[in-house]
C-alpha cells in the first residue's frame, strides 16, 4: 500500500521532531513493504509569513483525501481552526510509564511502576470555541471566554470513551465541575451512554480532585474523559508522571478515522535550534497513526527501537541525564533509533 501523509512542522522545535518522526517512518514502511508519501503544509506564524494566513487554503488542499497529517507545534493561530475543520473530536493521549525511565518520574518508582493511562480529551468544543471577546460596561473593560457544550458533543465523545474503557480495564472518570458548573452535567450524559456499554465502571470525579489523584495515586486509572480544557491541563500532568512532557504523543481522530496525529507538548522555546528536542513524543504519536491504519508491525518496530535505546541508557537533555546514562542530542536519538 501506498500511504499519503501531510506533515506541518510548524516553530520551534515543531521542525526537529516533525523530521526525526519522517525519517524513522521511511525506514519502518521500507522494512514492512509498504510506502509513505510526505507532502510539506503551513500552519501559524509560518503559513502567515507565506500564505497571509494562519490556516491557508494550500494546507486544506493538501490534507484533503490524505491518510494522516503529522504536526510539530505552533505557538499560535491556526491549531484550533485545524482541528474544527476536520472535527477531531477525538483526541487520545496515552500516558505509559517506560520501565527503564521508572526513575525519571516526579513521583517514585513504586507509584509509577505499571502505570498505563488514556486520558481522552474532547478538542473541538467547550471554552476554547465558545463566544469570546472584550467589552465594556459601567464597572469597566473586561474579557469572556464562554464553555459551551451540546449534549450531543458530551454523548459522542463518549462513546469513544467507553468503548475504549470496555477494550481495556473497564474503568471510565469523568473529569467534570458539575458543583460550579451545573449546566454541563457530563455525569449523567455519560451514565446514560454507559447502558450500552455493559461491563464499564462509571466513576465521576470532580476535576480538581482528580488532578490530585493522579499525582497521589496514578495507577488507580484506566481511562479519563475530559473536556477540552480540563484534558488540556490533565494530560501535562501526565508527563511529570512518565519523566517528560517531551515523551508523550497523541491521536485527533474524527468520525471517518482521519487523524491528525502530534506531540502534547509546544514548541519549546527555551531549547529549540539546539538540536537537544526529544523526538519520542512525535514519534509516539507515530506510532498511533499507524495502528490507526492497521500497520501493527510497523508500529511495533518504532516501540521496540525506542524501548531498545532507552533500556541501553540513551537520553535526550530533558530526561536529565545522571551516573551511567548517556546524553545523545536529537540526530544522535534518530541514528540510534535507525540503527538495527
Ligand atoms: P512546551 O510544551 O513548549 O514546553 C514546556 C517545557 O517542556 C519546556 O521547558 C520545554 O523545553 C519542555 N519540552 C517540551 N517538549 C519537549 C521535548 N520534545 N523535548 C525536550 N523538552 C521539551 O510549553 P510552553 O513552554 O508552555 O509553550 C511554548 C509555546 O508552545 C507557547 O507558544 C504555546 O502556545 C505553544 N504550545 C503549542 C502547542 C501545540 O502546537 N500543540 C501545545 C502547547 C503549547
Ligand atoms: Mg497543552
Amino acid at each position: 500500500p501506498i500511504y499519503r501523509i501531510v506533515a506541518i512542522p510548524g516553530e520551534g522545535i515543531g521542525p526537529e521532531v516533525v523530521e526525526a518522526a519522517v525519517r524513522i517512518l521511511q525506514q519502518v514502511a521500507k522494512l514492512e513493504g509498504f510506502t509513505i508519501q510526505v507532502n510539506y503544509a503551513w500552519l501559524g506564524v509560518t503559513a502567515l509569513e507565506k500564505f497571509g494566513s494562519y490556516f491557508p487554503q494550500a494546507t486544506i488542499e493538501l490534507c484533503n483525501g490524505a491518510d494522516g497529517i503529522l504536526f510539530g507545534a505552533v505557538t499560535q493561530g491556526g491549531l484550533l481552526e485545524l482541528r474544527k475543520h476536520y472535527d477531531f473530536f477525538c483526541n487520545l493521549r496515552p500516558i505509559r510509564i517506560i520501565d527503564s525511565l521508572l526513575h525519571k518520574s516526579s513521583l517514585r518508582p513504586e507509584k509509577v511502576q505499571g502505570l498505563d493511562i488514556l486520558i481522552i480529551r474532547e478538542l473541538v468544543s467547550g471554552i476554547y470555541f465558545g463566544h469570546a471577546g472584550r467589552s465594556q460596561d459601567e464597572t469597566g473593560e473586561y474579557g469572556y471566554h464562554t464553555m459551551i457544550y451540546y449534549d450531543q458533543e458530551i454523548r459522542r465523545i463518549a462513546r469513544q470513551a467507553l468503548q475504549k474503557a470496555q477494550q481495556r480495564r473497564g474503568l471510565l472518570t469523568i473529569a467534570h465541575k458539575e458543583n460550579a458548573l451545573p449546566h454541563l452535567p457530563w455525569t449523567r450524559l455519560v451514565q446514560e451512554e454507559a447502558r450500552e456499554f455493559p461491563g464499564v465502571i462509571v466513576e465521576p470525579m470532580l476535576v480538581d480532585n482528580l488532578a490530585m489523584q493522579m499525582v497521589i495515586n496514578p495507577q488507580r486509572f484506566d481511562v479519563i474523559l475530559a473536556g477540552n480544557l480540563f484534558g488540556d491541563i490533565l494530560s501535562d500532568i501526565g508527563g511529570a508522571l512518565v519523566g517528560s512532557l517531551g515523551l508523550l504523543g497523541s491521536a485527533s481522530l474524527n468520525a471517518d478515522g482521519f487523524g491528525l496525529y502530534e506531540a502534547i507538548h509546544g514548541t519549546a522555546p527555551d531549547i529549540a535550534g539546539q538540536g537537544i528536542a526529544n523526538p519520542l513524543g512525535t514519534l509516539g504519536a507515530c506510532v498511533l497513526m499507524l495502528e490507526q491504519w492497521g500497520e501493527m508491525g510497523a508500529a511495533q518496530r518504532i516501540t521496540t527501537a525506542q524501548e531498545r535505546v532507552l533500556a541501553q541508557g540513551y537520553r535526550t537533555a530533558d530526561l536529565s541525564p545522571q551516573g551511567v546514562e548517556k546524553l545523545v542530542n536529537t540526530e544522535t536519538l534518530i541514528k540510534l533509533l535507525l540503527a538495527e
